[in-house]
């Protein structure tokens, strides 16, 4: 197989995250322990995994980041825009993901993370008052603002390339309506100051004008609406979305391709989470809850295929509840009481009791699509990222099949992609492979 031809990484890639709350401070927090210790990145894919190339017999088994041309870890530099937190330092301290004794050695280089005034309207995220807001209040003018704060970091920065993933609050929830239908109407849209167009989807759109890729990990609607898949295939930009898969529904995606494997029948999930974080709180609000709920709804369908599979997955309860508790914090816990059912229909349960830590999850997930992002740019992909779908609850789907769930096919989904790109064969797990 011959490889495609992928621009080298060279020079610094700026990693842009709108918001600068617990996820993107841990994650900006980790990469600069691990430039500074030598610590590897835990958890992230893009660091530590290896992928095995060619026959079992034939022992090629590198690590991801020696295989493909990834940015390395060095070359990274961040930015980001809230409206509550200062710097990056602040919004470390304030959410308490990380302990002091961790954070103190790279106190400077997070305090050197200022976070740009944001484009935030309260009308989205009810429960947070913003205070570092642009002062713009036309949306296309909201836009310029923002293309002109990526351009002065690329500028100041000198950066060779830069990537934007969200991670900002979840929005309320909305449904795509007639301004997102085109570019044109978007711009349109921004141009009228639409109510429709929220703030999540004005980030995209200055990205994307700026030949930046975006990676969507929250569950608003924006790198799923017809403007944004449009924008982005059309200036031969990546696109990823959405919502960082941790915590409970990454559970749900390793638990459920399991049962399904042996045949065995569920009747209902129920899954509670309390959580006491600034994302908790959010969520609180009904409306913004609702776009959460819809995003952690979907995997078990596509998983488990009632249509196939009646008699086993025909009947299912499946109920998510998110509730805030302050005492909690970060340190997330998520219950899963699971009715399963197997031979003769004789029923079982299955209880999870996962205490995550929510930021702990995401920040290598935030990493890794910055560099696989980075990548896709560079190996000239457009539009939506299928294969990044091991890393989001309810992924896009490039064509019009809907989008893999199951994170082992999703995980091979992945590998074969940079197999592909590097001109190694598919494994495909037969008798000869
Ligand atoms: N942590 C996880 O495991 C996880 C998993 C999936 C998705 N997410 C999503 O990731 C996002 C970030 O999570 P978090 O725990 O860091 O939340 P957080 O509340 O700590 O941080 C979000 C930050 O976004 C800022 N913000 C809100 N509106 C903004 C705007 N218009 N522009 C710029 N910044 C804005 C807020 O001020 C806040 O500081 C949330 O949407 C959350 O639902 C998190």
């Amino acid at each position: 197989m011959t490889s495609r031809s992928i621009a080298p990484a060279q020079g610094k890639l700026g990693v842009l995250t709108p918001g600068l709350g617990a996820v993107a401070s841990t994650f900006i927090a980790g990469v600069l322990s691990a430039r500074q210790t030598g610590v590897p990145p835990l958890g992230s894919v893009s660091q530590m995994a290896h992928i095995r190339l060619g026959t079992r017999n034939e022992g090629r088994n590198p690590l991801i980041k020696d295989f493909a041309p990834l940015a390395s870890l060095d070359d990274l530099v961040f930015g980001g825009w809230d409206p509550i937190s200062a710097n990056a330092l602040e919004a470390a301290r304030t959410c308490g993901v990380l302990d002091e004794r961790d954070l103190s050695p790279i106190a400077s280089e997070l305090e050197g993370v200022v976070a740009m005034d944001a484009v935030f309207d309260q009308t989205w995220v009810s429960r947070l008052d913003g205070v570092r807001v642009k002062s713009q209040t036309n949306k296309w003018d909201q836009a310029e603002a923002l293309i002109a704060d990526i351009e002065q970091f690329r500028t100041d920065n000198d950066c060779d390339r830069l990537v934007m993933i969200w991670c900002g609050s979840t929005e309320a929830f909305q449904t795509a309506s007639d301004v997102h239908a085109s570019v044109a109407s978007f711009e349109q849209g921004l141009r009228d100051n639409d109510p429709n167009i929220a703030p999540s989807q004005i980030y995209a759109y200055a990205a994307l004008q700026c030949d930046v890729p975006f990676a969507n990990g929250a569950p608003n609607l924006t790198t799923d609406l017809p403007c944004m898949i449009e924008l982005a295939t059309t200036r031969n930009i990546p696109l990823a979305g959405k919502d960082f898969k941790t915590g409970q529904t990454l559970m749900k995606t390793m638990l459920a391709p399991g049962l399904k494997a042996r045949m065995l029948g569920l009747r209902g999930w129920y899954s509670t989470n309390i959580l006491g974080n600034r994302d908790g709180e959010v969520l609180d609000a009904p409306e913004n809850f609702k776009t959460k709920e819809e995003s952690k709804l979907g995997v078990l369908h596509k998983i488990l295929e009632p249509d196939v599979y009646p008699d086993l997955y025909g009947n299912v309860d499946h109920v998510v509840r998110i509730n805030y508790y302050p005492p909690r914090g970060d340190n997330k816990e998520g219950w899963d009481a699971i009715d399963i059912f197997g031979w003769m229909g004789y029923p079982m349960q299955i209880k999870i009791d996962f205490l995550c830590r929510d930021s702990i999850l995401a920040a290598p997930i935030v990493l890794d699509l910055a560099l696989f992002m980075d990548l896709a740019a560079r190996a000239g992909e457009s539009g939506v990222q299928e294969w990044l779908s091991f890393y989001l609850k309810a992924p896009q789907s490039a064509g019009d099949q809907p989008a893999e769930q199951d994170l082992f096919i999703q995980q091979t989904k992945l590998k074969n992609t940079l197999r592909e790109w590097m001109g190694e064969l598919p494994v495909t797990h037969s008798e000869a492979g």
